[in-house]
């Protein structure tokens, strides 16, 4: 008697690291009785992969609890179960404040899930935040849920052991911890196989990679090399990098291997010394622009991104100002950009006092959102004319006509599509911009 399984519906906030955690939850779950659907209606279970990071990313999960409530309310046997970094900050506290809640999992619980689930089914509630010290799932195969078939992430260590005054990630999502690097070539290797063409290394703080075998230590740049080195015609990214440790020996493999793409996302989050101090995060303005200087210098044409946070606690005027002529300076091509939001527990939240004004915070935001457009836009310009060769990733959304696909530097190029398809590698010429997208024609 075939049995049909139940069905899951994951819905995942926060960072890519989230989402390659949902792929983790769903391989384990499809492994016992369920298999994922992209239909919430036809659920007989929600998750919803969580994010902390700033208040407003709480609220926006919150809010759509509400909406389940509802959904629940219609159908009675439907589970409703929280994931990730909110799970894990606010463990129990969750069921007593949304009652409409079965499940609460941390990120380190995910292979509990069917236990807990058998939990759930006979009427009760279940909880697992747990942090562990070694948990990386290097086992699970993960399922590529939404997947367009050409890019996808792998997780390559877990965790935060850096405490940046502002950030609620090490209370999250536990010790740092590296997985074993044959299970990431091994995945690598599979994806290849199935079709993939460019892959995200995927980590809080990437550069602080280490796995030692029989006294051999290996790195980030060796486990990059190794991982390049399983296809010339495999793309391979990675995500993040602290400018603290960010290392030449990196910047030489990118620079030797052309398929390890040419961008780097380099957080700075203030353009002042004296914030960044404040904020903990143990580099200057001088090192991060010496660390913009080194990545030039091994990579020209290579693109640089960051993130930055608007009106941390104590910033003056004279400290904003610098920010903008550090992002003016490094004529970053891409920036997220955040206002500063107090999360419980962090060192700032205890040590410091949230004290610029809310309106003081969103002027500031506005004048670096500005600023970057203009960046964004010039540097995009600056492209025209040029030749890359672009990873077509899928049809346009203005025009089936139309594909797009990734450069090297991570920008978006748009294309007529001729005869190319998903997956092929295009030779393009720039011939137009927007500040978020190139436009061009095949050679
Ligand atoms: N408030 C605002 N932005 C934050 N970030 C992390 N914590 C906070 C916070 N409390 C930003 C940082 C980080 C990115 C993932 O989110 O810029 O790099
Ligand atoms: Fe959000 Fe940070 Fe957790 Fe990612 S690790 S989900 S960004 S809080």
């Amino acid at each position: 008697m075939i049995v049909e399984k139940k069905k899951v519906y994951i819905e995942t906030y926060g960072c890519q690291m989230n989402f390659s955690d949902s792929e983790i939850v769903g391989a384990i779950l499809q492994e016992h009785d369920y298999e994922p659907t992209i239909d919430m209606k036809a659920a007989d279970l929600i998750l919803m992969n969580t994010c902390s990071i700033r208040d407003n990313a709480e609220q926006r999960v919150r809010k759509r609890l509400n909406e389940l409530h509802s959904l629940k309310r219609k159908n009675n046997s439907l589970k409703i179960g929280l994931l990730g970094c909110m799970a894990e900050r606010l463990k129990e506290k969750l069921l007593e404040e949304e009652k409409h809640i079965d499940l609460i999992v941390g990120p380190d619980g995910y292979r509990s899930l069917p236990q807990l689930l058998e939990q759930v089914d006979s009427g009760q509630k279940a909880i697992n935040t747990l942090l562990s010290v070694d948990e990386t799932y290097a086992d699970i195969n993960p399922v590529r849920l939404g997947s367009n078939g050409v890019n996808a992430f792998i997780s390559i260590m877990r965790g935060c052991e850096n405490y940046c005054a502002y950030c609620v990630v090490p209370y999250t999502r536990g010790k740092e911890r590296s997985r074993n690097p044959n299970s990431i070539v091994r995945e690598a290797s599979s994806l290849y196989e199935q079709g993939f063409r460019e892959m995200t290394l995927l980590g809080q703080n990437v550069n602080s990679y280490r796995w030692e075998e029989n006294g051999l230590p290996l790195e980030f740049p060796g486990l990059l090399e190794e991982v390049a080195r399983v296809n010339p015609l495999l793309r391979v990214r990675f995500a993040t990098s602290h400018p603290k440790d960010l290392s030449d020996d990196l910047l030489v493999v990118m620079a030797t291997y052309p398929n390890i793409c040419k961008s780097i996302h380099l957080p700075v989050q203030s353009g002042s010394s004296r914030v960044l101090k404040l904020m903990h995060r143990n580099y200057s303005r001088e090192w991060y622009m010496e660390r913009v200087e080194a990545i030039r210098r091994y990579m020209p044409g290579c693109t640089i991104t960051t993130d930055i946070i608007a009106g941390f606690c104590g910033e003056t005027e004279g400290d904003h100002q610098e920010t903008l002529s550090l992002m003016r300076w490094a004529a970053f091509d891409y920036a997220y950009m955040f206002k500063y939001s107090e999360r419980p527990n962090t060192l700032a939240a205890k040590k410091y006092s949230d004290d610029v004004a809310e309106e003081v915070k969103s002027r500031r935001l506005e004048e670096i959102i500005a600023l970057q457009q203009d960046l964004s836009l010039s540097g995009n310009r600056k492209d025209i004319g040029k030749d890359f060769e672009v990873l077509t990733e899928g049809f346009s959304r203005r025009s089936m006509d139309d594909l797009y696909g990734r450069t090297s530097q991570n920008k978006v190029v748009v294309f007529a599509k001729g005869s190319h398809k998903p997956g092929d590698y295009v030779k393009i010429r720039i011939n137009g911009c927007s500040g978020a997208t190139l436009k061009g024609i095949c050679l």
